[in-house]
């Protein structure tokens, strides 16, 4: 069966959203749809698989999602994981209406699963600079997880000196600016189930 498609994203030319008809958006215009929900779909199908397949059985499994950004990518992808697991929460200060880093970053929420001896999973909405990474990897690391893995969903390959690679990336982001599917700009758009560039 064909997956559902968004009726809002209108078949253009340049595949993305005309003037004034999207209406999530409030008839605002976004430059282009990136990736489509089919797209996504079947890439976090792909991941889930990928992540099951990497642990053993029995393994204490903590996927710990990094808010906001990632609540509906891993809402998607648990759901694609064919094992046991727990999932938690963290909240890190984001970049509030701005396109760029201030670089500083602050945990607003701590998760309150335990952490030690577990192999936990930190699932983040998209890499740019890295500094959310650089600053959350170390704190995890002291509360001896049996290991750490990241898994994002997008990846801009501008960050040289990330403290951990990414063990699962769903895919390459152009260096536009993006939103949609948990992705905001100033907290509109996160719940466009596609991802479009601004
Ligand atoms: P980093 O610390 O520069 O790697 O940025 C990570 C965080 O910044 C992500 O979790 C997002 O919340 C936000 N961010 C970075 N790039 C974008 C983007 O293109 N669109 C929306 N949010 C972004
Ligand atoms: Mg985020």
């Amino acid at each position: 069966m064909p997956e559902p498609r968004d009726a809002s994203v209108a078949a253009t030319p340049d595949g993305g959203v005309p003037a004034g008809t999207n209406p999530r958006t409030g008839g605002q215009a976004l430059s282009r749809v990136v990736f489509d929900e089919a797209v996504i779909a079947r890439r976090v199908a792909e991941m889930g698989k990928e992540i099951g397949a990497a642990y053993a059985e029995g393994a204490n499994l903590l996927v710990l999602g990094l808010l906001k950004g990632s609540f509906i990518f891993l809402a998607d992808l648990v759901r694609q994981i064919p094992r046991p697991l727990h999932v938690d929460f963290l909240v890190a200060s984001s970049y509030g209406a701005r396109t760029v880093t201030s670089g500083e970053v602050r945990l607003l929420y701590d998760p309150e699963a335990t952490i030690e001896g577990r192999h936990v999973i930190l699932v983040e909405d998209i890499i740019d600079s890295g500094t959310t990474l650089n600053r959350l990897v170390p704190l995890l690391r002291e509360r001896g997880p049996a290991s750490l893995e990241l898994c994002a969903l997008l990846h801009k390959r501008i960050a040289e000196d990330l403290v951990l690679e990414p063990r699962w990336v769903g895919f390459d982001a152009p260096r536009e600016f993006l939103v949609g599917y948990g992705l905001d700009h100033g907290e509109d758009f996160r719940h466009l189930p596609y991802i479009a560039s601004l």
